[in-house]
């Protein structure tokens, strides 16, 4: 028997049982004629004794030990002389009497505490080694925990938990396609699944009426720390439903997840347009944990010779409420912050609202202290507050002002991780213009249904096309989005139209699901959550790597198993592939 207990579960009522336990060398410390031991397993640490009276052979095996060892040992649980606070385990101590090395271990490459000296690069080496920490480990149980919750949900709520294939033909979700070549068929190729969109939508015509699936989604797309070319989502679909239908029933699951998770009781989700969550805070996915929201000013700071605003066709402003006493220094520091490249502002306007109520500006020049004062009025400014400005381009511009509000939101402690505001975002554009091709793309994906009341753009406006699509936002980050599906074969093939596929590339590439649609479609729709994104929120983390076992790095590369990695060329002949090899660059 390798253990009785585990590392973590000895107490002051286990006192004087014979136990055995079985773990990893944590450290070894030699004190007098003594020796400690902490053994690690996945459950804790538990402190073991060799005493003195140790036997000649158990003091030679005791020397031979080293960190990351794997032992077992059997001896009496005691009551410590010096207790440990920090740990549970840590009113008692194991004095061992048998001790059986079952398997050696080299000196790891970094040390395996919470704290480790290991760089990200070496961690994801040995990520085994990494996973031993209890800062990862934790990662996984919490992930581990969330998927339990998940499916217990969804079970209470009917749902059949069903596997789609993960070689199948292409779906257009906008990003590329990993493809895997097929022996068999010669010259063609699989493609893995972005999203199982297309199959859930078989399922609901093949009558399943609820589904979901935690599922792995492929998609070669450029790296962020909340993107891994294969992540998870948690896949969902109902029939006979509406908008309203999908939205109660995943602010039911976000509900129920937050309350078994982290014990947090959330209020109603609040809804806000496309429009306004553009409008008021510059994004698609607006951080609603503080206010600060954008007003326009462009009516009201014309026509005094200010070049600059004059001919921007938009200015924005956001209130920074108690920061006019805000130093050059800072003013500067926020002025370099909107003209970093990737924010791209050309400058920064600020105006102080001094608490004895004058208005000092960085445009004194131009705008008389009146002028200042309905700039106040209208961001709702008070004594002791800054307002600042941005302008230009409406779409850069209000980009840039995004970016400041979060900036300022983090300056302020306004951006709390353990304060958590979700909300939906609905009414997306059915389309987008896009300029390289040179015609529209779907915004969310070609399967999803128009609001009635704006069909008849189509053959207008359709850039102003509202769709039934929406995203659940929590502070600022996208964790999911779905839609209303076209469930009707006509306004699907006018939806392929204006996409500008012709009646033989949609009979190509989606023909199997305009078929399916002939045969009795029910009204449906659903939505996927970014499975990693939601774990990586719960544990108060920005980056989605933190809560995958074996994640990528930002190359898309697995350095544990060096994948990807050159194939042999009997390999490639057999799957008929002729591959010219490229130098690779360094
Ligand atoms: P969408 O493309 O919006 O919708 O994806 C759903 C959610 O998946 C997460 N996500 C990602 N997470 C990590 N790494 C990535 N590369 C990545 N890409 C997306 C996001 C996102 O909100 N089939 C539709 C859903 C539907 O309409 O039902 C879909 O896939 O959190």
């Amino acid at each position: 028997m390798y253990r009785t207990h585990n590392c973590g579960e000895l107490r002051i009522s286990n006192i004087d049982n014979e136990v055995t336990l079985s773990g990893w060398v944590q450290r070894v410390r030699k004190l007098g004629g003594m020796t400690f031991v902490d053994l690690r397993d996945r459950y804790g640490i538990s402190q073991l004794v060799f005493d003195e009276n140790s036997s000649e052979e158990l003091k030679n095996k005791v020397d031979e030990l080293g960190r990351e060892y794997v032992i077992k040992v059997s001896g009496k649980v005691i009551e410590r002389a010096s207790k440990n606070k920090k740990i549970p385990t840590g009113e008692v101590e194991i004095v061992v009497d048998t001790l059986d090395i079952l398997s050696k271990s080299d000196t790891p490459p970094f040390t395996i505490e919470d704290n480790t000296d290991g760089g990200d690069e070496i961690r994801m080496k040995y990520r085994y080694l990494d996973i031993r920490r209890n800062p990862v480990r934790s990662g996984l149980e919490l992930r581990h925990r969330v998927a339990q919750e998940v499916r217990r949900y969804l079970d209470s709520q009917n749902f059949l938990e069903i596997e789609t294939p993960y070689l199948i033909k292409s779906t257009p979700e906008g990003a590329r396609d990993f493809i895997v070549p097929s022996r068999m068929n010669p010259n063609q190729f699989y493609a893995l699944p972005q999203s199982p969109q297309t199959f859930k939508q078989l399922l609901m015509i093949a009558g399943c009426d609820r589904y979901f699936q935690i599922v792995k989604c492929f998609r070669d797309e450029d790296l962020r720390a909340d993107r891994q070319p294969e992540f998870t989502q948690i896949d969902c679909e109902m029939s006979f439903v509406e908008q309203d239908d999908v939205l109660n029933t995943f602010e039911g699951m976000t509900r129920h997840l937050f309350k078994t998770v982290k014990d947090v009781e959330l209020a109603d989700f609040p809804k806000m347009t496309y429009a306004d969550a553009m409008k008021y805070y510059g994004s698609d996915k607006p951080d609603i944990r503080f206010g600060m929201r954008f007003v326009e000013l462009k009516e009201i700071v014309g026509g005094k010779d200010f070049v600059v605003f004059d001919s921007a066709e938009y200015v924005g402003a956001i209130c920074a409420e108690g920061c006019a006493e805000y130093t050059r220094k800072k003013l500067d520091a926020l002025t370099k912050f909107v003209q970093k490249p990737q924010i791209g502002a050309k400058g920064l306007v600020y105006v102080k609202y001094n608490a004895d109520g004058t208005f000092k500006s960085s445009v004194d020049k131009f705008y008389a202290q009146e002028d200042l004062a309905k700039w106040a009025e209208a961001t709702n400014a008070k004594p002791g507050d800054l307002i600042l400005v941005l302008a230009g381009d409406k779409a850069k511009t209000q980009s840039a002002l995004c970016e400041l509000r979060l900036h300022m939101g983090n300056e302020l402690g306004l951006r709390d991780p353990e304060v958590f505001a979700p909300m939906w975002v609905v009414d997306f554009p059915l389309l987008e213009w896009d300029e390289d091709s040179n015609r529209y793309h779907a915004m969310h994906h070609p399967f999803t249904s128009p609001r009635e009341e704006d069909i008849e753009l189509f053959n207008t406006n359709p850039g102003e096309i509202r769709a039934k699509a929406y995203d659940l936002v929590i502070n600022g980050v996208e964790i999911g989005g779905g839609s209303i599906r076209i469930h009707n074969t006509e306004l699907q093939k006018q939806m392929f139209k204006h996409l500008g596929f012709s009646d033989e590339e949609a009979e190509e590439q989606f023909g199997f699901l305009m078929d399916a649609f002939k045969y009795g479609a029910p009204p449906h729709g659903g939505v996927a959550f970014g499975f990693d994104r939601l774990v990586s929120m719960f544990g108060g983390s920005e980056s989605i790597r933190d809560f995958i076992a074996f994640p990528k790095n930002n190359s898309g590369r697995d350095v544990m198993i060096e994948a990807p990695s050159m194939v042999a060329d009997d390999q490639l002949k057999e799957l008929n592939l002729n591959i010219i090899k490229v130098e690779q660059e360094d």
